[in-house]
C-alpha cells in the first residue's frame, strides 16, 4: 500500500543523528525544560527571525495559551474557518466561543470578506488558518483587525515553511501557533508544538501559562495546567531544524510536478499568487467524483485522507456554541469543500515512480 503521510519515512533517513540526539538526554538525566528545550527555542527563532519561540505540548496548546495570553473571556468570541477541524479544540479549550467562518472558493482559507459577515461586538481575536500549507494573504486581514482592535493569531500547525514575501508564515500576526505532529513539515516523536511571538510581554506570560503559571519555581501568579515541550521531542526537533529548508524544497518540487500533471479547476488554488511560497504539507485535490476517485485510488493500493470530511458546524460537539445555535447555519463554500476534498500521497521521499502511478490514476478517475 502506499501511505498518504508516511511519519516513518520523516526520521528513518536521520535515524543515526536522532539516536545521538535521544542518548544525549537519557545521558543528561534532565527530561523537561532544559537545554535542549531552550536550544531548540532559540534556533526556531533564528529560523524564523522573530524574538519569542516558546514550546508548549502541542499545537492544540499553543492555541489555547495563546488565547488565554490575550486574556480571552468565555464570553468573547473567535473567528475560526469552518473547515479547520483541529483548530477548533485549540480554541475551545481556551473558554471563549469559537465562532466559525465560511472561507474563499478558490483557496479553501479565510479572507477579509468571509470575516467582515461573522464579525461581532464580542470578537477578540481571529486565527488564520495556513490551511494545507498555502500562506494566507494577511495584509486586509490585518488591517482589519487593527482598525477593530482585535487580535490575529496564525495557525501555521500546516505550514512551517509557507512564506509571504521573504517572511515566513506564523510572523505576520500578534502571535504565531505551531505543531510537531509526526506527519507535520517539522515534527517530532509524540506531540510538540511552539508559539511564536515579537510580543515579548505576551511571550512571557505564555511561559508562565506552560508551566503552573509560574514566574519562578514553585510561585504561580494565575492558575494555569502545565503543557510542556520534552526534551527529547526537542532534540529531535534539533535534528530535523537542520534539514528543514531542504525538505521544504523537495515538498515544492514535488508539489509543483503534481499541480503541471492535474488540471486547473481540481486544484486548490486554482493559480498560484506571486509573491507567495507554499510550504507544501499536503496535497489536496477538489473532484466532484471524490468518493469514486477515492475507491479507484485504494483499489490500486493508493491510499488517501479526507482533511476534512465534516465541516465544523456539523460537528455534534460544536452545535451550541454560548448564544449560537450551528444546525441552522449555512457555509456553503465550506460544505461543498467537504464532498469534494482529496488528500493524496504526498511526503519528501516519495519516489518519482511512485508520484507517476499516483497522478496517472488520479487524471483518470478525478
Ligand atoms: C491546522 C491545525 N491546527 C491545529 C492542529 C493541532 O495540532 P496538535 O495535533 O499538535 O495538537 C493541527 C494538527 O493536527 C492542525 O493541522
Amino acid at each position: 500500500m502506499i501511505p498518504t503521510l508516511n511519519p516513518k519515512e520523516l526520521f528513518s533517513k536521520y535515524r543515526p543523528e536522532i539516536v545521538e540526539a535521544i542518548e544525549k538526554v537519557i545521558d543528561s538525566g534532565v527530561y523537561l525544560m532544559g537545554e535542549e528545550l531552550s536550544g531548540f527555542e532559540k534556533e526556531f527563532a533564528d529560523f524564523l527571525e522573530i524574538q519569542n519561540v516558546v514550546g508548549v505540548g502541542s499545537g492544540t496548546d499553543a492555541l489555547t495559551l495563546s488565547l488565554k495570553a490575550i486574556g480571552i473571556r468565555s464570553d468573547e468570541d473567535v473567528i475560526v474557518p469552518d473547515n479547520a477541524y483541529p483548530t477548533a479544540f485549540g480554541v475551545a479549550g481556551s473558554g471563549a466561543h469559537a465562532r466559525f467562518c465560511d472561507v474563499e472558493k478558490d483557496t479553501l482559507t479565510i479572507s477579509a470578506k468571509t470575516i467582515e459577515s461573522v464579525l461581532t461586538t464580542k470578537t477578540k481575536a481571529i486565527v488564520v488558518v495556513h490551511l494545507y500549507g498555502m500562506p494566507v494573504l494577511m495584509d486586509e486581514i490585518i488591517n482589519l483587525a487593527r482598525r477593530l482592535n482585535i487580535y490575529v493569531i496564525e495557525d501555521c500547525a500546516q505550514a512551517v515553511g509557507a512564506k509571504i514575501g521573504n517572511k515566513y508564515v506564523g510572523t505576520f500576526g500578534d502571535i504565531g501557533c505551531f505543531s510537531f505532529y509526526p506527519t507535520k513539515n517539522l515534527s517530532t516523536m509524540g506531540d510538540g508544538g511552539a508559539v511564536v511571538t515579537n510580543d515579548t510581554k505576551i511571550a512571557d506570560r505564555i511561559r508562565r501559562l506552560r508551566m503552573y503559571g509560574e514566574d519562578i519555581r514553585y510561585h504561580s501568579l494565575e492558575s494555569s495546567t502545565h503543557s510542556r515541550l520534552e526534551e527529547i521531542q526537542a532534540a529531535i526537533l534539533r535534528v530535523k531544524l537542520q534539514y528543514l529548508r531542504d525538505e521544504i524544497k523537495e515538498r515544492q518540487a514535488m508539489g509543483l510536478r503534481y499541480r503541471e500533471a492535474l488540471k486547473q479547476e481540481n486544484l486548490i488554488p486554482g493559480l498560484l499568487t506571486k509573491g507567495l511560497t507554499h510550504g507544501y504539507h499536503l496535497f489536496v485535490v477538489r473532484s466532484n467524483n471524490r468518493d469514486r476517485l477515492k475507491e479507484k485510488l485504494e483499489a490500486e493500493g493508493i491510499m488517501s485522507l479526507i482533511h476534512y470530511p465534516q465541516p465544523l458546524h456539523f460537528q455534534p460537539a460544536f452545535q451550541k456554541i454560548g448564544h449560537m445555535t450551528y444546525s441552522t447555519r449555512h457555509f456553503p463554500v465550506s460544505e461543498n469543500a467537504s464532498k469534494q476534498i482529496l488528500s493524496l500521497p504526498f511526503y519528501p521521499g516519495l519516489p518519482v515512480e511512485t508520484q507517476d502511478k499516483v497522478l496517472e490514476t488520479v487524471r483518470l478517475w478525478i
